[in-house]
């Protein structure tokens, strides 16, 4: 079976690099925020650009909720997001003890859209959270404005979009501050749980150092009421070496999209968009097609991982149906997932797998439509 993604494809590519730094911080003896994680978070904040700061976490939702505690919300506060994501993002807004508010997406970039998220906003909204979903950034210019205008705080989740780009721009740039997940199937993804914040201010860096470890403060006197969101040297160390590949394995994942939306462009299927302003990060190759059960079946019958991101919006899911505000009015969303359907994307699939990936979509609309 060619699956829909391949961490382990990934540590052969780079095996002796990562084996390396295991061994590396294996024999320093020191595991847990060290000088691998310090050296992480500077060489990711300068991956993004100058004068930024990344703080290494425990997990992208942690990520998520440090960056509103940060910021200072919590109970009663409304954050905006779209209800197509991964969970997590809900989760994270939560955990901070915010409260979701759902905003439709637009159709062809499946990200949440400027006038969705204006209709949502009340006197109680306190944040923008948007998605760069499957690594296609959002329409951050226009979002930026929707925040100035309401005077909202905005938070990006990049977790899908390591080094996607808006007109030469990295995404989690736009915003004062953003979350990424470092888990493994992620662009830059490690061999186990990590996460990222990105910002601007040295404080605001300094305040979410001091959240993630018990609110300590340089003698580890709690100066604030923290958490335990730490960062481990492993996988600071592997994301070090991960990092050092990552432009080029999205311009992997970018080629292959571009020999997928050649190959189908023909074909009654929905594909997503490159857009020449733009560089999409390509984490996951979705499609809609109608008839999207029947079509996942041949690929699985073909070998092919064919597979949903996601099966459920998060508003279709039980723990979160009919109590998040906004979740009944998201006609593009409910749409989307009747239809979308993922196709193996990941920078090490072989030439013959893309090949076969191809062949066999275009045999099932040439027999079966
Ligand atoms: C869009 C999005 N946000 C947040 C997360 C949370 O990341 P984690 O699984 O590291 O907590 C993920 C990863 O699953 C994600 O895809």
């Amino acid at each position: 079976m060619i699956p829909f993604g391949d961490p382990s494809a990934s540590y052969q590519v780079h095996k002796s690099e990562i084996d390396q730094a295991i061994k590396r911080v294996l024999d320093s003896g020191r595991y847990v925020l060290g000088n691998e994680v310090e050296e992480f978070e500077k060489e990711f904040a300068s991956f993004h650009g100058k004068d930024l700061h990344a703080i290494g976490v425990a997990n992208g939702t942690d990520a998520i909720a440090l960056c509103l505690r940060g910021i200072g919300l919590g109970i009663g506060d409304e954050v905006i997001t779209p209800s197509h994501t991964a969970v997590a993002t809900v989760a994270g807004i939560e955990q901070a003890g915010c409260t979701p508010v759902f905003a439709d997406i637009d159709p062809k970039t499946r990200c949440i859209t400027p006038k969705s998220i204006d209709e949502r906003v009340t006197t109680k909204t306190r944040a923008i959270m948007p998605v760069h979903i499957y690594g296609q950034p959002a329409e951050m210019h226009s979002i930026l404005e929707v925040a100035k205008a309401h005077n909202l705080s905005l938070i990006e989740d990049c977790s899908q979009a390591h080094g996607a780009e808006i007109q030469g721009q990295k995404v989690g740039t736009f915003a004062d501050m953003s979350a990424y997940s470092s888990y493994p199937t992620k662009n830059l993804g490690g061999t186990g749980d990590g996460g990222v914040i990105l910002c601007r201010s040295k404080e605001f860096a300094e305040k979410i150092k001091s959240l993630r470890q018990y609110g300590w403060n340089e003698a580890r006197e709690s100066i604030i009421p923290g958490f335990n969101s730490r960062l481990d040297e492993l996988q600071a160390a592997i994301l070090r070496v991960k990092l050092q590949h990552l432009a080029d394995d999205n311009a992997k994942r970018r080629a292959i999209a571009l020999s997928y939306n050649e190959a189908f462009k023909d074909l009654p299927i929905t594909l997503p968009v490159l857009a020449n302003t733009e560089l999409h990060a390509m984490h996951l190759y979705v499609i809609e097609c109608d008839r999207r059960n029947e079509l996942m079946e041949y690929l699985r019958n073909n070998q092919i991982g064919a597979s949903l991101h996601y099966p459920l919006a998060v508003h279709q899911h039980i723990a979160y149906a009919q109590r998040i505000r906004g979740g009944d009015n998201l006609p593009v969303t409910d749409l989307f997932y009747q239809n979308n359907l993922t196709l193996p994307m990941y920078p090490e699939l072989s030439k013959d797998s893309i090949e076969h990936i191809i062949s066999i979509v275009q045999k099932w609309f040439r027999e079966e439509n």
